[in-house]
C-alpha cells in the first residue's frame, strides 16, 4: 500500500492548474449512455473513481476510452442492462448510472452500494422519485431491480424531501429521455448540477431552472453527442488552498471557478487571507497566522458552505489564533478525520454534530491513516502546515478525487513524496 510522506513547516508558494471535476465527470460520464452518438468529455480528471464509472460503462456495452484527460464515449452499442456487484461496489457513486440506463433502456439491475465512510448513505429519495416515474423496483437480495411500465419512465412532479444532489442527478438522468415534463422541487442546486445538465442540453435535452430549486425536464426521444468541458473542481481547489492557509504563504490558482466557491472563500477570507479574483484565477496570500472564523460554520447544501470543504479548512484552523466552531449538516459520520489532527497537536472536540476547533500555536508529523477522501486530504493540510515529518497511508481515499496530488503539492514548493 502506497504512502504520502510529508516534510512540513515550509510555506507554499507556487501557482497550479486545477483539475476537473470529480463529481461532474462521473453523472456526466454515466449521462452519456443517454445519447446515440459519441460523446467527448474533456477536463476529465484521472482518478480512481472515473475508471469506475468508465468500466461500468464498458461492461453494459459502450466503448470507452481514456486519455489525457479525455474521455471518448461510443454508447450506439448499448446492450447491458445490469452493472455487476464488484462494479458497484468500487465506487459509491455508481448509483447514479440508475437514472440512465434506464433512460436508456427501461430498466436496470444495480446494488446497493456499501457500507460507507460517512454514515449510512440511503438512497430512499432515489428510488421514491423513481416509482414516481412509473418505474417498477423490487429489491430482492440487496440488489434493486427496476424496470419502467411500458419500456419508458413518465414525467412526475416530485418534490424532494431534502435537495439530495445524488437524488436530482439520478431523476434528470431518467427524465431526459422520459415520456412527458418532470418537475424537481427542492432540487439540489450545486453547481455540478448545472454542469450536468450543461453537458445534458449540448446533446439536445429539453431542461431549465438548473441551479434553482426547481428544475423542470422535458423528456426527449432521442440525445445525440457532443463535445463537452467538464467545470473545474471546486473542491480541489479549496483544498490547495486550505494547504497554503494552512502553511502559510502565496498561491495562484489557474482554471478555477471563483463564483462557484464563493461560499467557501467567503469563510475562508475571515481567517485573515487575502483572496483575490479575476476571470478564473483566484489568488490568496495568508499572513503569518490564521485568524479563528468568528461565526459557526454550518455546512449546508449549495449555495451554503460545502461539507466537502469542511475537513481541510478544519486543518488550516487547527493552528489559527482563537477558536472555531463548526457544524456538519449534510453527514452523520464527517469528523473522522480529527482523530489525526489530534494526534498532530490539534485541539478539537467533537459533540455530536458540532466539532470545536480550539488554535494552537503549531502542530507536528505523524505517522497518520486517511479515513475517507476529504479527511485524508485534510491530513495533507496539516502535515504541510505541522513541523516534522508526517506518513499518510490508505491513500487510496486521497487518489479517488485528486488528480496525482503529490505534484500539485511539489507545484506549491511543497516537500511530498509518494512511497
Ligand atoms: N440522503 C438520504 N436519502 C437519499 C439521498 C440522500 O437520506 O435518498 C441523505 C444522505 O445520507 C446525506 C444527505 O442526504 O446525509 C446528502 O446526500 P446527497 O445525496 O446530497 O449526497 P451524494 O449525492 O451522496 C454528493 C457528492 C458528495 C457530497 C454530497 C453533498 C458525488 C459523487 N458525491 O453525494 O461528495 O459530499 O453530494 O454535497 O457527487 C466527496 O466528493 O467527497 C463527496 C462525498
Amino acid at each position: 500500500m502506497q504512502k504520502l510522506i510529508v516534510e512540513g513547516g515550509r510555506r507554499l508558494r507556487g501557482e497550479l492548474v486545477l483539475q476537473g471535476s470529480k463529481n461532474s465527470s462521473l453523472p456526466i460520464l454515466a449521462a452519456s449512455l443517454l445519447c446515440r452518438e459519441e460523446c467527448v468529455i474533456r477536463n476529465c480528471p484521472a482518478l480512481t473513481d472515473v475508471y469506475a464509472a468508465a468500466r461500468i460503462l464498458n461492461c453494459v456495452g459502450c466503448r470507452c476510452t481514456f486519455s489525457e484527460n479525455t474521455a471518448v464515449i461510443s454508447p450506439q452499442t448499448v446492450t447491458g442492462t445490469a452493472i455487476p456487484e464488484a462494479l458497484m461496489r468500487e465506487m459509491r457513486s455508481s448509483i447514479i448510472f440508475m437514472g440512465a440506463m434506464l433512460g436508456r433502456m427501461g430498466e436496470c439491475g444495480v446494488s446497493v452500494p456499501g457500507g460507507c465512510e460517512l454514515g449510512p448513505r440511503p438512497i430512499d429519495m432515489h428510488l421514491a422519485a423513481l416509482r414516481k416515474m412509473g418505474v417498477d423496483i423490487t429489491e430482492p437480495g440487496g440488489s434493486i431491480v427496476c424496470r419502467s411500465r411500458g419500456g419508458r419512465a413518465k414525467g412526475a412532479k416530485l418534490t424532494l424531501a431534502f435537495p439530495s444532489v445524488g437524488a436530482t442527478e439520478n431523476i434528470i438522468l431518467c427524465a431526459a429521455a422520459a415520456e412527458g415534463e418532470t418537475v424537481i422541487n427542492n432540487a439540489a442546486r450545486e453547481p455540478e448540477i448545472c454542469d450536468l445538465c450543461g453537458f445534458l442540453r449540448a446533446c439536445g435535452a429539453d431542461i431549465a431552472g438548473d441551479g434553482g430549486s426547481s428544475i423542470v425536464i422535458r423528456g426527449r426521444d432521442k440525445l445525440h453527442g457532443c463535445e463537452y468541458t467538464v467545470m473545474p473542481d471546486r473542491i480541489a481547489g479549496a483544498t490547495y488552498l486550505s494547504m497554503t492557509a494552512a502553511a502559510g504563504g502565496e498561491m495562484i490558482l489557474d482554471n478555477a471557478c471563483p463564483a462557484e466557491m464563493e461560499p467557501f472563500l467567503n469563510v475562508l477570507e475571515q481567517t485573515g487571507c487575502s483572496i483575490y479574483t479575476s476571470g478564473d484565477r483566484i489568488y490568496l496570500r495568508s499572513g503569518s497566522r490564521l485568524r479563528a472564523v468568528r461565526d459557526r460554520i454550518r455546512t449546508m447544501p449549495h449555495p451554503g458552505f460545502p461539507t466537502d470543504a469542511q475537513a481541510v479548512l478544519m486543518a488550516a484552523l487547527a493552528t489559527a489564533e482563537g477558536t472555531s466552531v463548526f457544524e456538519e449538516n449534510i453527514f452523520d459520520c464527517r469528523y473522522r478525520h480529527t482523530d489525526a489532527l489530534v494526534k498532530m497537536g490539534a485541539d478539537i472536540q467533537i459533540l455530536g454534530k458540532v466539532a470545536i476547533v480550539r488554535g494552537v500555536p503549531g502542530l507536528h508529523g505523524a505517522p497518520v491513516e486517511a479515513t475517507d477522501l476529504r479527511g485524508g486530504a485534510a491530513m495533507v493540510c496539516a502535515a504541510l502546515a505541522a513541523e516534522g515529518i508526517s506518513e499518510i497511508s490508505r491513500i487510496c481515499y486521497i487518489d479517488r478525487g485528486y488528480e496525482k496530488i503529490e505534484e500539485a503539492v511539489r507545484k506549491l514548493g511543497g516537500r511530498i513524496s509518494r512511497v
